[in-house]
């Protein structure tokens, strides 16, 4: 039986991704290392915490000691690494603890991958023969901002713009770096924005459903017009999937959903659909009559846009799902998971809240 370490298993993606993984495979076992920040919940994963290959580990991936521990007694031989302080707008009101986790910790992270899995003698050793895989989640924000046409590929400059990007870039050099210096096994993938069940509900889709659905303002940043290429998170996870079975070591692979929309496309579309699933607001206007449009994002980055070719080509991946069946079934989700939104929106959300929106 094969053993992984998932980290941030707890959040949106990480906690789709560990559902995906044992729902396909009988011979893998599973340690999930999250710290439970905010945006982790243990609810996610709640049906699966008796599944005897799993194994809920709550910890800090910048604590060494603890690493090399989970790597010695769990024989750990492939890391996937999603945790992360993963929303741009905490970055900018704060951004200490972006670089804590995700530069520091991936720091952590490499080390503790380099002393379980290389000797001294490997070290420059440029292509290790090894079954060991070290798989870094990233995003398509390290390239920057593109303007009205373009796409971003592998070889795209960085240029992060927000105190997240730049967290996420530089994690993504350490990544390299540990592979061109020390051989260590890594691939890095750099996705679009996601969306699906499970997304904490301070990003743009959860956000609008929860407002929307109890009749609040609906917060659009600037003029609406910023574009993403929206991904489902399903898609996202196959795609992880067949790069850690296919990938080759050294390379990145940009992921991304063919999706591009304009914010205000897509809040649009919530709020169409919550109009036919459970009626107009009370006053009788549509949902879309909720829209504010709101101070601008500090350095809001314009446009994102992946060229998946390289992906498609060499793993045959690309998304099965279209964004017309994945926002229906994404809204019919939280739908019937009231409880799970009102689970996670706890008293320290409501503060940040208050802060993030309160006098915009
Ligand atoms: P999320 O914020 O929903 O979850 C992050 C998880 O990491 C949480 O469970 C949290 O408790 C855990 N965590 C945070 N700090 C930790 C630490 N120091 N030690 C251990 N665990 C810690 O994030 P997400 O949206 O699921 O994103 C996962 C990864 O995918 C991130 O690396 C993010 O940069 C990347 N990514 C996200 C998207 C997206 O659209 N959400 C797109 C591309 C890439
Ligand atoms: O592109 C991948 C990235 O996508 C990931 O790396 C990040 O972890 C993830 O959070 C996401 O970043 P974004 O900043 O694009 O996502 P967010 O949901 O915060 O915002 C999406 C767009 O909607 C963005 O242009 C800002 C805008 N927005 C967002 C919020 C929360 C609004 O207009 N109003 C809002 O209230």
């Amino acid at each position: 039986m094969r053993t992984i370490l998932v980290t941030g298993g707890c959040g949106f993606i990480g906690s789709n991704f560990i559902r995906f993984v044992l729902a396909g495979n009988r011979d893998i076992r599973l340690i999930n290392l999250d710290k439970l920040t905010y945006a982790g919940n243990p609810l996610n994963l709640a049906d699966i915490e008796q599944d005897s290959r799993y194994r809920f580990v709550q910890g800090d991936i910048g604590d060494a000691v603890l690493l090399e521990q989970l790597f010695a007694e769990e024989q750990i031989g492939t890391v996937i690494h999603f945790a992360a302080e993963s929303h741009v707008d905490r970055s900018i009101q704060g951004p200490a603890e972006f670089i804590q986790t995700n530069i520091v910790g991936t720091f952590r992270l490499l080390e503790a991958a380099r002393k379980a899995w290389l000797s001294d003698s490997d070290s420059n050793h440029r292509s290790p023969v090894t079954n060991h895989r070290f798989l870094h989640i990233s995003t398509d924000e390290v390239y920057g901002s593109l303007g009205e046409t373009g796409y971003f590929v592998e070889t795209t400059p960085y240029a992060p713009r927000s105190p997240y990007s730049a967290s996420k870039a530089s994690s993504d050099h350490l990544v390299s770096a540990y592979f061109h210096t020390y051989g260590l096994p890594v691939v890095t993938t750099n996705c679009s924005n996601n969306y699906g069940p499970y997304q904490f509900p301070e990003k743009l889709i959860p956000l609008v459903f929860n407002n929307a659905l109890q009749g609040k303002e609906l917060p659009v940043y600037g003029d609406g017009k910023n574009v993403r290429d929206w991904l489902y998170v399903a898609d996202h996870c196959q795609a992880i999937w067949s790069v850690l079975k296919h990938g080759h070591l050294g390379e990145t692979y940009n992921i991304g959903g063919n999706n591009e929309k304009q914010n205000i496309e897509i809040v649009h579309a919530v709020c169409d659909l919550l109009d036919e699933r459970v009626g107009l607001l009370a006053s009788g206007k549509p949902r879309r009559t909720l829209v504010r449009y709101v101070k601008d994002r500090p350095g809001h980055d314009h446009r994102y846009a992946i060229d998946a070719a390289k992906i498609k080509q060499e793993l045959g991946w690309q998304p099965a799902m279209t964004f017309e069946q994945g926002i229906r079934k994404t809204v019919d989700w939280y739908l019937e998971h009231s409880d799970w939104i009102s689970n996670v929106l706890d008293g320290s959300y409501q503060d940040y809240y208050q802060r993030m929106y309160g006098e915009k």
